[in-house]
């Protein structure tokens, strides 16, 4: 940042917060909660069928792409038959429970024998491949039948268990008791996943053959097998029984999930999280009072008790997650049907006054007491307090409290957040969770009590002086609904400096998909020229509608989410410039290859310096080259410079990213080079305004045409004749010929 001697208007952090907390303000009134934003975490698509056969399949669980979490997830549906398949390990399913449990067909493992003891049929049994969920340590048993019979089960993570069933008399067999004659039963350990079965026979049945002709060996859910004479003799038509899984999101805790930069954790709202108890991973389940399913953002709905008969003997109230119910006048109490009932207001009291006098000294007694005990606490409290009430003030908590009663009827959208819950959201401002960083401060990642995921700004120091001015600036930001605007969703005053909360932009800077080395050219030519498209949208209307300068656009500053959607962001160092003037002399602030040369040089700043930095983002998704580089000459470190020196050279499009190249329609291509070329002179009285730029992007986006590739074909049809060697031109060279026939002539006067 530049400072200009004689200015005495020093920008301060201030702004930046001032500027976030607008929205704060509107909202304080009313919005306790404000209104929810959609997180873009992975949901399923809306019409998913949720049904096989007779089974409910709920998300996270799916049985098309688009449906489920993740391939763990997914089910299998035969259409033909309407029959369940659990896609890895191909196990047939038959209940699906929000509570981690699976329930899947398994084999019985048995061999039988004939009279002499050899062998007539055998099956040994693997589960296998399932491997994400293993197999519930509470539900299943391992279980041998026979009376002459061992069982061995060999599980994943090292795991080995044997049990030996015998009987030399059907006598001592007892039907629903598996303690080893005739039926053996173990528990299974935690963290298997996969199992081979095998069972076999001590010395090949000659004295049971009988009455107990083969032996068998399976895992199966605890309370659905129950031991039978019978079963000896007839299991064999058993062939399948249910088996318990435990499933569980990912491999995380809870608390590493919640915590996840990516956003992984799929919880929606009023879930609580728990671990699963069985190897990694976590489970949502909703908070008492509500129901549905805890994996969908609003999964989760509030019971309506007053629905549920008798919830009261008189009339039910519903809240969210709760209810009441009213007594008849002149009763009071809890009218719930279990509850205490309701009693009669008032109802003099004609004991013995002994009681009376006992109560009250005992009463005086614990309120002495109480009262020492609190005078105690607050003590301590009060200091604490007082500092954060100062803060409050000094940050011009007040003021906007003022503000904020008095727009009543504005559209409430933003909240005052107490510190004690930002920190719980952050982890207190755990470093783990710092999603950026720069001259204007710290931003973390923070979770809200309502799972809500918000990005919250920790700025640099406030000088006091500006507090007013903050406190206007946040009211004129608060009141910017723009899509393509980064929303401000609130802020905290209690703490030395502001804190100042966003919506969470998920897909990080478009800075970070231009340039970072791993990402090169990720962007397509369509997309680039949406995401300016949006970016002009946004400032056209911050300019037309607050006279709010940003002063620090650039492509840092622009978020992307996921379906690449552009948000202007850091509102840090915006000014508002005062009805009735055009302009305003300020401290030169920015960034070094953004900054407008004419206000650099005045220190006047005016709405076109915006423009002027727009101008350097088009060429930067033009050229897809960093804005200030030392890899280029001198005299063109600067790429406004290297834009406009190309032009007057004719040779715009040799600097164009390949990838722009490729896929750029040529009217296009010189329709941005011709926008930002206008938005880059140097006089800001020649730069159009936003909303021109704004138009005549949103006329290219609809314009059809060819790309430069399309034009060199078509330009080289009538050479066929020529020698191959023509067509083994490079690209660039090719793309000279090319700019001659488009007869692309960008006048490089005008500067
Ligand atoms: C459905 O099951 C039938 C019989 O088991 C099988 O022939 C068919 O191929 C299966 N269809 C699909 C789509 O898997
Ligand atoms: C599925 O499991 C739930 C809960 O464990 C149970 O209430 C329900 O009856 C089961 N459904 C089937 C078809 O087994
Ligand atoms: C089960 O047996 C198969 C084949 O013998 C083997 O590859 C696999 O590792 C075994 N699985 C376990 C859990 O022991
Ligand atoms: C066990 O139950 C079966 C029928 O389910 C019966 O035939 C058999 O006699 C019973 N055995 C004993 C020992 O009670
Ligand atoms: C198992 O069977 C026995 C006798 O047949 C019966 O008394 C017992 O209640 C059954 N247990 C279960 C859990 O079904
Ligand atoms: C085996 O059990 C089935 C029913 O579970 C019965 O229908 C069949 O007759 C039995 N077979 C023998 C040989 O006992
Ligand atoms: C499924 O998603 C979870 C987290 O959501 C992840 O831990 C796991 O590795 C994913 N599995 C696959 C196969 O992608
Ligand atoms: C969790 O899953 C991820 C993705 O599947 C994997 O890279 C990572 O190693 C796993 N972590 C643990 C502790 O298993
Ligand atoms: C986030 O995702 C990236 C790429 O998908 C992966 O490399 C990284 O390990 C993930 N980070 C965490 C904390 O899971
Ligand atoms: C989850 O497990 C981790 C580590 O085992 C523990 O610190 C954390 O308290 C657990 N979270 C919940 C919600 O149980
Ligand atoms: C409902 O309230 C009336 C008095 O208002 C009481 O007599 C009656 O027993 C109550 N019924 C139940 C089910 O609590
Ligand atoms: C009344 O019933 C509800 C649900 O039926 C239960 O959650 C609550 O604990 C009961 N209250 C009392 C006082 O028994």
């Amino acid at each position: 940042m530049v400072s200009i001697p004689g200015e005495r208007e020093a920008m301060s952090t201030l702004h930046k917060l001032a500027v976030l907390l607008l929205p704060l303000l509107v909202v304080m009134l009313a919005a306790r909660l404000g209104t929810a934003q959609p997180e873009s975490k992975s949901e399923p698509e809306p019409n998913c069928p949720r049904k096989c056969g007779e089974l409910n399949i709920p998300y996270p669980f799916g049985t098309r792409e688009g449906c489920y979490l993740n391939d763990s997830f997914l089910i299998t549906c035969n259409d033909t038959e309407n029959i369940p398949y659990l896609r890895r390990g191909n196990l047939r399913v038959m209940n699906i429970s929000f509570d981690g449990e699976l329930e899947v067909l398994n084999q019985v493992a048995y061999v039988c024998y004939d009279k002499s003891g050899e062998i007539v049929d055998g099956l040994t049994y693997s589960l296998q491949g399932t491997s994400r969920f293993p197999i519930s340590y509470t539900r299943n048993k391992f279980t041998v039948v026979g009376c002459d019979t061992y069982g061995i089960i060999t599980g994943s993570a090292g795991y080995q268990a044997s049990c030996t069933a015998l009987c030399d008399d059907t006598q001592y067999l007892t039907n629903g008791s598996c303690s080893g004659i005739g039926c053996c039963q173990t528990t299974i350990p935690k963290r298997v996943t996969d199992f081979n079965l095998s069972t076999g026979s001590f010395d090949n049945r000659y004295r049971v053959w009988d009455f107990s002709p083969c032996d068998f060996a399976f895992v199966v859910k605890e309370e659905v097998y129950n031991f039978s004479t019978a079963h000896l003799s007839n299991l064999s038509n058993i062939r399948e029984l249910p088996v318990v899984l435990n499933w569980a999101i990912g491999n995380q805790t809870c608390e590493e999930a919640k915590i996840n930069v990516n956003n992984t954790y799929v919880c929606g709202k009023n879930t609580e999280c728990y671990n699963s108890t069985n190897r990694l991973g976590y489970l949502c389940k909703c908070i008492a009072g509500y129901e549905g399913n805890p994996y969908l953002e609003n999964g989760c709905q509030d019971i309506d008790e007053c629905k549920i008969s008798n919830s009261c003997n008189r009339t039910c109230h519903n809240l969210p997650g709760s209810y009441n119910c009213s007594c008849p006048e002149g009763y009071e109490g809890d009218g719930r049907i279990n509850g205490t009932g309701c009693s009669l207001i008032n109802v003099p009291n004609k004991k013995f006054p002994f009681i009376n006098i006992a109560l009250g000294i005992s009463v005086g007694l614990t309120v002495i007491l109480l009262l020492i005990a609190f005078i105690l606490v607050g003590v301590q409290k009060r200091n604490i307090t007082k500092v954060r009430a100062n803060f409050f003030r000094k940050n011009g908590g007040i003021m906007l409290q003022n503000l904020l009663s008095r727009s009543e009827n504005s559209v409430q959208t933003t909240k005052i957040f107490r510190e004690e819950e930002l920190k719980k959201a952050t982890y207190n401002f755990n470093d783990m969770l710092v999603v950026g960083e720069g001259g204007f401060g710290t931003v973390y990642k923070g979770t809200l009590a309502d799972n809500k995921i918000v990005a919250i700004k920790k700025s640099k120091l406030v000088d006091p002086s500006q507090i007013e001015q903050f406190v206007t600036e946040v009211k004129i930001l608060s009141q910017i609904k723009h899509p393509n605007v980064v929303k401000l969703l609130g802020c905290c005053l209690e703490t030395p400096v502001p804190l100042l909360v966003y919506e969470f932009i998920t897909n990080k800077t478009l800075f970070h998909h231009l340039h970072d080395e791993s990402r090169v050219s990720s962007i397509p030519w369509e997309l680039r020229l949406r995401i300016a498209t949006e970016t002009a949208d946004a400032l056209a209307h911050m300019h037309s509608t607050t006279q709010i300068i940003h002063r620090d656009i650039k492509s840092a500053n622009i978020l992307l989410n996921d379906d690449y959607t552009a948000k202007v962001s850091d509102f840090g160092i915006s000014k508002l410039v005062p009805s009735g003037k055009t302009h305003l002399t300020t401290l030169v602030q920015g960034t070094y290859g953004y900054i407008d040369p004419e206000h650099f040089e005045s220190g006047n700043l005016t709405e076109k310096s915006d423009v002027y930095s727009f101008g350097v983002i088009l060429v930067e998704l033009l050229t897809g080259q960093q804005v200030l580089s030392s890899e280029r000459t001198e005299k063109n470190r600067s790429l406004a410079r290297y834009f406009t020196s190309s032009l007057e050279e004719d040779c715009f499009f040799h600097i164009l990213e390949d990838r722009v190249k490729q896929e750029g329609n040529v009217e296009q291509l010189k329709g941005v080079a011709e926008i930002a070329k206008k938005c880059l002179k140097m006089k800001g009285g020649k730069r159009p305004t936003m909303e021109e730029v704004k138009q005549e992007l949103e006329a290219l986006s609809e314009l059809e045409g060819h790309t430069l590739v399309e034009i060199q074909i078509e330009e080289r049809e009538p050479l066929l004749g020529e020698p191959l060697a023509y067509y083994d031109d490079t690209a660039s060279s090719g793309l000279d010929s090319m700019r001659n026939l488009a007869a692309f002539q960008i006048n490089s006067g005008g500067r």
